[in-house]
């Protein structure tokens, strides 16, 4: 295989290799992307896709957004690099923007949803043994939910309520218990003051876009607030403008203690970052906490215009989101195999009668051009681009209607092939 850039390899020959060198923990799908620009990604024949999953809510600003590509080749010609044993331009200003939006006071920038995430659990421990409201009794125990996911390393795993992604690891992270995700008895029956952290997705996203009820999160913070536990939200999926807020807590008027953000932070570039209180921060000091590449110069300087990209996009998001919903409830009444229509903003799901369904629907769309994602098994679940138009939500619902009809006939047609044989058994037995 020569490497003279991307148009010259195809994806026979990507995929022949890939097969014998990589560990093998992806089932891609048969395609090779080699440009994007806007809402749209084309692959090495040439084919345009319109993608609304946008590198699973990475690619909020679209690809080759010109602001972001200006600003990694002017930061690319000048510094990429220096460690945080030194200073550069860029981490305070993005620090002051994030706690500017997210109402907290202190930020700690690192390079992934699940770095961030293991931080915030260790924030919660290090904040516990500094205040130790526990009497000098251990004070360790995390509250974690059903149907969570929060990463795959072993702090994010043990914290991850689905059991297909924590078994071939076991054992992992000691203390943590789940509770039922929005079941407030079971909240109240496994928090007691042993209790350091309750962590929850405000709109669990791989769980196949759950929302946290309102009453369920004023409860975790109460419990956290009375007893010096903190109350940990990932926002790594629907933080930085999603739903159309800067932060998904704040449609429910809540302040968690500690919450983390990825995704889209750095447009495609790996940051993440932990949000905290001042009262929180005071429980690390330095060499507690760290990282060699994490908050960089050049992924930081590009945060810094993603945000203020974001702000101007939170209403456009906010009503692109409400048009799409209102597009897909419409679906649902046409369409028995739609469950349920599910999300806030620009973070919404479709739940189906069958995974097959579902799978079937997802690949329909791909061949169509439109990129989405199953997850759940289940759940069709659409993560555009906050700079999409009208245009593209009816195309992507015109095919989805299309689909559905297409897949709900062949299963209509395979049920009545079938049942005459069932007849015939019946009749012999
Ligand atoms: C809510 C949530 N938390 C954590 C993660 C892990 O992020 P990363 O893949 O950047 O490590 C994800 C990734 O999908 C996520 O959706």
């Amino acid at each position: 295989m020569r490497h003279g850039g991307a148009e010259s390899v195809s994806l026979a020959s990507v995929s022949r290799m890939e097969k014998k060198v990589l560990l093998p923990t992806y089932e891609r799908q048969p395609i090779l992307f080699v440009r994007g620009r806007g809402v749209y990604l084309w692959d090495s024949r040439g084919k345009r896709y319109l993608d609304f999953l946008s590198g699973i809510g990475v690619n909020a600003l679209g690809h080759n957004h010109a602001t972001i590509q200006a600003t990694i080749k002017r930061q690319a010609s000048r510094l990429i690099h220096v460690s945080n044993l030194f200073f550069h331009e860029y981490q305070a200003e993005l620090a002051r923007l994030l706690t500017e939006i997210s109402g907290l006071d202190r930020a700690f920038f690192c390079n992934s949803g699940t770095e961030a995430w293991e931080g915030a659990l260790k924030l919660a421990r290090a904040f516990a043994q500094m205040t130790n409201h526990n009497g000098g009794n251990p004070k360790w125990r995390i509250l974690a939910m059903h149907n969570s996911f929060h990463g795959r390393t072993f702090g994010a795993l043990a914290t991850t309520g689905q059991p297909k992604y924590r078994a071939p690891f076991v054992p992992l992270l000691p203390g943590v218990s789940f509770v039922k995700f929005n079941d407030l008895d079971d909240l109240q029956r496994k928090f007691d003051s042993s209790v350091c952290a309750v962590c929850i997705e405000t709109i669990q996203g791989e769980g196949g876009i759950q929302p946290v009820n309102k009453e369920f999160l004023e409860l975790a913070s109460r419990l956290t607030k009375q007893n010096g536990a903190l109350l940990v939200l990932d926002e790594i999926q629907c933080g930085l403008g999603r739903t159309g807020r800067h932060f998904a807590y704040q449609h429910y008027g809540a302040l968690p203690d500690v919450v983390t953000v990825a995704k889209p932070l750095a447009c495609g570039l790996p940051l993440g970052a932990i949000l905290t209180t001042e009262r929180v921060a005071k429980c690390m000091h330095p060499g507690m906490h760290g990282t060699t590449f994490g908050g960089g110069p050049l992924a930081c300087a590009v945060a810094i215009e993603f945000l203020r990209a974001e702000r101007q996009l939170l209403k456009h998001v906010r009503a692109l989101g409400e048009y799409f919903h209102a597009a897909l409830e419409a679906l649902d009444k046409k369409h028995k195999s739609i469950q349920e229509v599910r999300g806030a903003g620009l973070m919404e799901a479709v739940e189906l009668d069958s995974s097959e369904l579902a799978k079937a629907v997802a690949k329909q769309l791909l061949q169509e051009g439109i990129i989405i994602n199953r997850t759940h098994e289940t759940v069709l679940r659409f993560l555009p681009p906050y700079v999409i138009q009208k245009k593209h939500v009816d195309q992507v619902i015109k095919a989805l209607d299309a689909a559905l009809q297409r897949n709900e006939e062949l299963t209509r047609r395979k049920k009545k092939i079938a049942s005459p044989r069932r007849k015939e058994v019946h009749a012999h037995a």
